[in-house]
């Protein structure tokens, strides 16, 4: 997969892009993600990119012209979103990064200030997608986020260590509790069932763990869940 990600600051997403498993994946070249600084399009001689809003109140917005040519200059290939990433875009879930995963090129758009020409949007952009209900000061670590929930998701990118299917909101449910050695740790000892052997017993207390979790923490899931199990039994 290759990545085109367009920020007024290149340098917040460096690391997080060459460490860890996002790093490996490229190394592996299984993703190659290219970075572009905005400014580069500003034809101004102090490479300013925004402008005060029409109609007035705070802030600034990135210019039109400026964000057509970088994006132009890209040139999105047949097929590749443009993903704006911004407040008020579809929210990212696990099935929404794992159906981008199965594309070959994603153009993402980060913002700042007040946000962007409402033109681009319109236009050019393709998709807009929120990774929250909150508000970033800019897009860059937006993109991060989505980078690297989707990325996780291409064939190869996890080594054998991490599995998918035991991650939280897989079958809308959270994920169960993990230890590891030792076995007893300042007189706190793991539950038993772990050491015991039996799969078929560390299944069933797994499960019964996601089931209590996700009931506690996330009623709206947990509904989910129980009507998806009631229809697969009954369909
Ligand atoms: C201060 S925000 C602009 C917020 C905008 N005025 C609004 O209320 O919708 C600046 C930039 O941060 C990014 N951003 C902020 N919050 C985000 C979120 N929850 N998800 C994705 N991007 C976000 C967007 O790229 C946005 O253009």
């Amino acid at each position: 997969m290759r990545i085109d990600l367009l920020t007024l600051f290149p340098k917040m997403t460096e690391g997080f892009f060459s460490e860890s498993i996002l790093g490996r994946a490229v190394e592996n070249k299984l993703l190659e993600i290219v970075v572009h600084d905005i400014r580069d399009w500003s034809q101004d001689k102090h490479r300013r990119v925004d402008d005060a809003p029409f109609g007035g109140g705070a802030g600034m917005v990135l210019s039109p012209k400026v964000l057509f040519d970088a994006i132009e200059a890209v040139r999105p290939p047949e097929g590749c979103p443009v993903i704006y990433l911004c407040p008020d875009g579809e929210p990212l879930t696990g099935a929404l990064a794992r159906s981008l995963s199965t594309l070959p090129h994603l153009v993402l758009l980060s913002g700042h200030y007040e946000g962007i020409d409402q033109r681009v949007r319109d236009t050019l952009v393709t998709r807009e997608i929120s990774i929250g209900d909150y508000v970033l000061t800019n897009g860059s670590l937006a993109a991060a986020v989505l980078t690297d929930c989707v990325v996780r998701h291409i064939p190869g990118v996890l080594g054998e260590e991490n599995s998918l299917t035991a991650d939280s909101f897989n079958n809308n449910l959270l994920s169960f509790p993990q230890y590891t050695r030792p076995a007893v740790f300042r007189g706190l000892p793991v539950p038993p069932v772990l050491l015991s052997g039996n799969h078929g017993a560390i299944n069933q207390w797994r499960h019964e763990q996601q089931i209590a979790k996700t009931r506690l923490r996330r009623p709206d899931l947990f509904r989910k869940n129980q009507t998806n199990t009631h229809e697969s039994a009954n369909p």
